[in-house]
């Protein structure tokens, strides 16, 4: 793995001692927090959130039984060790057992305050080296902010069972202008099923192994990927006795990729001059390997941190995803008979066209057989294909990139267990737009980009066992005007629009399960910065959040403008007929 000789941080900060004057466009879109106002001792502090639908304990459960898993401050934290505590099960958890209760849910919860002016950062949270959150902070206010973010953990129960040792990572720089020092909780919460006998335990994975790096080190034990020629791997044995693998793939963008859908061709910023501005266009896939196959891609949602494009426009309501990172499963089931020799195999990720900096790793979910030792399996047929192009025309500062690409997944194959002998078939297929406009000499910018990614997964026997489709269509919209430049001082007006839609549906013998998510932020503001910092500004945003499922039900409407929340309304019925009914698949 690469060595990291330099900090993506102190790159940033360096570049910003930099004059602005010579370079018109595009304009760097991360800014810290504003300090406008001195600090009232008074003033509450404002909780930030991210919109998202409630973690529901399943009916009947009983809990939560809650465990502080470790409480620190991220003053000075960059290029230093994690803070970790030991994970010791907590003793609710095997009381259960004991009683033959299973887990329900478990419930990873952050939550954070700060005071003062500091950066969005982004950290990590892992046990036993496998990553259960990835997440930006909240950006303080002089007079302080608070927020925290859950995540449902409970897919980790064979890892929540074992002792182990919890690590967060979040690389923090204070100094007398970034003032804010982050202090947080982590705080697992376990429901438990009440009745006896518990219903069947949920599939979950038996076996859980991170594909990271191992401490010690002094920085997140994500892989950091610098370039496009950059592959970052480990290599690892699998049990003999497997008969499923999924792995889960965390990713975050950095530095000169924070912003990569906004990233012009290098022969515009070469033909411009404008060599601080970060290129290599605008499309983006991270590719993951297993030994010499592609066995899937995730093509990321444009996740937006809080300190993004004008750091007003995410408050109180943060990014969709900003502070609960989504991640991306990729079933590599049909690969297992190339992998269950007991030997080990090298699990490799990329990305292309990057530039630094990429934060990758992954967890591999892998079933094993309890009744034999060993399971057999083959692969029959693979296939991975992809195309992009770039349509690239421009005079000047100004001009007009149109880059679509298309990439295509799939894999069949069998194993045999004690479960019998089970084909299953993997496929990926994405399709990527993007259009980026310069105009007015380079000051305005408006990035236009759909990525539209669908998956499946499905097992048969001769019968249909079990069949899964994922389709996701993330649009984003984003205008960037800058003016009355005077030294190193300007205007910039923003807009933006950033949605996830997706559409969930499985079906088994067992039943059928469907559920359907609109997410959608416009928002808008203006803001005056002086070299980095913004000086004065506002900003609103409205955020609709839409979720029908066979589950439940809830949608949020709900507005901010600056730091007020301007209406909210919440709601977790199903109207007549919203629910869907699980009565059949899905037409997507
Ligand atoms: C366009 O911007 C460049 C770089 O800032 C500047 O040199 C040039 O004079 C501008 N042209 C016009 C027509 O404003
Ligand atoms: C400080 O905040 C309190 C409570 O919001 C307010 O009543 C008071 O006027 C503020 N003081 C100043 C100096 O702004
Ligand atoms: C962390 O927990 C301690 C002890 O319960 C509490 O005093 C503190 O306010 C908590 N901090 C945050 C940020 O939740
Ligand atoms: C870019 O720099 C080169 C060399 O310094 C100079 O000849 C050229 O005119 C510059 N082009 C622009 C568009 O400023
Ligand atoms: C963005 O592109 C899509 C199709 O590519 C188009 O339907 C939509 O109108 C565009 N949106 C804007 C704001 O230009
Ligand atoms: C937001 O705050 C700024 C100054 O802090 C103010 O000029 C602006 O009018 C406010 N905007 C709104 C929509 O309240």
């Amino acid at each position: 793995m690469a060595s990291r000789t330099t900090s993506p941080c102190l790159i940033f900060l360096l570049a910003l001692l930099l004059p602005l004057a010579a370079v018109a466009v595009p304009r760097r879109h991360r800014f810290p927090s504003l300090q406008l106002a001195p600090v009232n001792a008074s003033e509450p502090p404002t909780t930030f959130f991210e919109v998202d639908r409630p973690i529901q304990p399943p009916r009947g459960s009983v809990g939560p039984c809650s465990a502080l898993l470790l409480s620190d401050s991220f003053g000075y934290t960059y290029g230093r060790p994690p803070a970790t505590a030991a994970y010791v099960p907590p003793e609710c958890l095997a009381a259960a057992r004991a009683r033959g209760g299973s887990l329900a849910l478990a419930v990873l919860e952050w939550s954070a305050d700060c005071r003062g002016r500091q950066f969005d950062r982004i950290f990590g949270v892992w046990l036993s080296g496998a990553e259960l959150l990835r997440s930006c902070t909240a950006e303080p206010r002089p007079d302080g902010i608070l927020w925290s973010v859950s995540r449902d953990v409970t897919r980790y129960a064979a890892l929540l069972s074992e002792p182990g040792e919890v690590a967060v990572y979040l690389g923090n720089i204070v100094d007398s202008t970034y003032t804010g020092v982050y202090h947080a909780n982590l705080t697992l919460h376990l429901y438990f099923h009440s009745t006896t006998p518990s219903p069947p335990p949920l599939p979950h994975a038996d076996l859980i192994l991170p594909i990271s790096r191992s401490l010690p080190l002094n920085d997140g034990q994500w892989f950091a990927i610098q370039n496009s020629a950059d592959v970052q791997s480990r290599k690892l044995a699998i049990p003999s006795n497997t008969y499923r693998a999924v792995l889960e793939v965390f990713v975050s963008f950095h530095s000169s990729d924070e912003f990569w859908y906004t990233n012009p061709p290098n022969e515009y910023i070469e033909a411009n001059n404008l060599s601080s501005v970060p290129g290599n266009g605008a499309f983006r896939e991270v590719i993951v390997k297993v030994d010499d196959n592609v066995v899937g891609a995730v093509w990321p949602f444009t996740v937006i941190y809080t300190g993004g494009v004008n750091p007003l426009l995410w408050r109180p309501i943060t990014g969709i995803g900003s502070f609960n990172l989504p991640t991306y499963d990729i079933d590599i089931t049909p690969f297992l008979g190339k992998l269950m020799d007991g030997k080990e195999h090298n699990f490799g990720f990329a990305v292309t066209n990057a530039l630094d900096m990429w934060y990758i790793d992954a967890n591999l979910h892998l079933w094993l057989d309890h009744k034999s030792k060993k399971t057999v399996g083959s692969l029959i047929s693979y296939d991975a294909a992809s195309s992009a192009n770039v349509d690239s025309q421009f005079s000047g500062l100004d001009g007009r990139f149109v880059t679509s690409a298309s990439r295509h997944v799939s894999a069949t194959g069998w194993v045999e267990s004690s479960h019998g002998k089970v084909m299953t078939t993997f496929y990926q297929r994405f399709n990527y737009k993007n259009s980026n406009v310069y105009s007015k000499n380079g000051s305005e910018q408006v990035v236009n980009q759909t990525i539209d990614a669908k998956s499946g997964v499905s097992t048969t026997n001769g019968a249909v066992l079990l069949s899964e489709e994922v389709h996701q269509v993330f649009p984003l919209y984003l205008f960037s005007g800058t003016s009355d430049e005077v030294g190193d001082e300007y205007s910039l007006v923003s807009a933006i629009k950033l949605s996830i839609n997706e559409k969930r549906g499985s079906g088994a013998e067992q039943g059928f399960s469907y559920s359907s998510l609109r997410n959608a932020q416009s928002a808008r503001g203006s803001m005056r910065v002086k070299g980095n910092l913004v000086t004065s500004g506002s900003g609103e945003n409205h955020q609709v959040y839409k979720y029908v499922g066979t589950d439940g039900c809830y949608s949020r409407d709900v507005s901010s403008k600056n730091y007020t929340i301007v209406f909210d309304h919440s709601d977790d019925s199903c109207l007549k007929g919203s629910q869907v009914k699980g009565s059949r698949f899905p037409s997507s």
